[in-house]
């Protein structure tokens, strides 16, 4: 018996067109899955997806914002008349806000939370309804370091958010898994990738490269293709008894104090 296979199975992915929601769907891809991937990159998004059918899948992208109710209503609309049963969820697609906490508007508040909070649990509720009537699924959605310790880096809206994320984690696992639907998260720390403008930003700001790098004892950033494995085993069957678990993807960070150490160094290259 083969714990990662996908056959005939399907997955809803969002922010597919890059990063780690595209390696995601790539790893359900190759494992079996068929796929229906949201993003708003509509261009982004049939790339990928001509990539993953070309290992014989059946993939649909689909122009969707996760803020946006109506888009994922349109999404479940296709899933229902194309393929009738979804097994797999894949919450990674939303976008958050930086920025001083006393300054921050409503809007930029209410936007970070339509996009990752409201975004991540009506997707979660479509397919989760129709889970807990086939009686099996998985749901995993990104969250991040930032929803369990602060950054320190004027994220606060968003890490509020995001530890919105993890208690929904928890909450919809406890309702759930006695039904067979089980309900992950997944904490990235920084994952770099040329579209996401972490790159970027580390050229722009400098240090910021060596003050990432020392919270990540592992000694190096993410790459999106981190997550793959990951995401594969929350998927399968070979994570069948893991539920409303919270599993950080990150270097080691937070197993870490990063607060108290040297800017700079981290455990790997420490000498004292
Ligand atoms: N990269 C990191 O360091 C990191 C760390 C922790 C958490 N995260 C979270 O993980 C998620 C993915 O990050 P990434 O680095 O892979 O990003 P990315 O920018 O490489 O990819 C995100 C994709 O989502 C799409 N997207 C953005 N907003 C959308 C929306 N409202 N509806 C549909 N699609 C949308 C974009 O077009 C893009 O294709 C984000 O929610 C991010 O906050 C990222």
């Amino acid at each position: 018996m083969n714990l990662f296979d996908l056959s005939g199975r399907i997955g809803i992915v969002s922010g597919t067109a890059s990063g780690m929601g595209r390696a995601m769907a790539t790893a359900f891809a190759e494992a079996g899955a068929d796929l229906i991937l949201l993003d708003l990159n509509q261009a982004g998004n049939e790339a990928t997806a001509d990539t993953l059918s070309k290992l014989g899948r059946k993939v649909i992208p689909m122009r969707c914002d996760v803020s946006r109710f109506a888009d994922i209503d349109a999404v479940y609309a296709v899933l229902d008349r194309e393929f009738g049963h979804v097994e797999i969820l894949g919450n990674v697609a939303g976008n958050g806000a930086q920025g001083p906490a006393e300054d921050m508007t409503p809007e930029q508040v209410q936007y970070v939370f339509q996009n990752l909070v409201f975004g991540r649990f009506y997707n979660t509720q479509q397919a989760g309804r129709r889970m807990l009537r086939q009686g099996k699924g998985s749901i995993m959605s990104i969250g991040s370091i930032s929803g369990v310790t602060s950054l320190a880096r004027q994220q606060s809206i968003y890490g509020m958010a995001m530890a919105s994320v993890i208690h929904m984690t928890k909450e919809l696992s406890t309702e759930w898994s006695g039904r067979g639907v089980r309900v992950n998260a997944i904490l990235p720390a920084q994952v770099t990738n040329p579209t996401n403008g972490l790159e970027a930003r580390m050229d722009r700001e400098p240090g910021l490269r060596e003050t990432f790098l020392h919270g990540i004892p592992a000694g190096r950033l993410g790459r999106p293709e981190d997550i793959m494995g990951l995401a594969l085993w929350l998927a399968s069957d070979a994570s069948s008894w893991i539920t409303g678990a919270i599993i950080p993807m990150d270097g080691g960070n937070l197993a870490m104090n990063a607060g108290g150490g040297h800017v700079g160094k981290s455990g790997h290259n420490l000498k004292i």
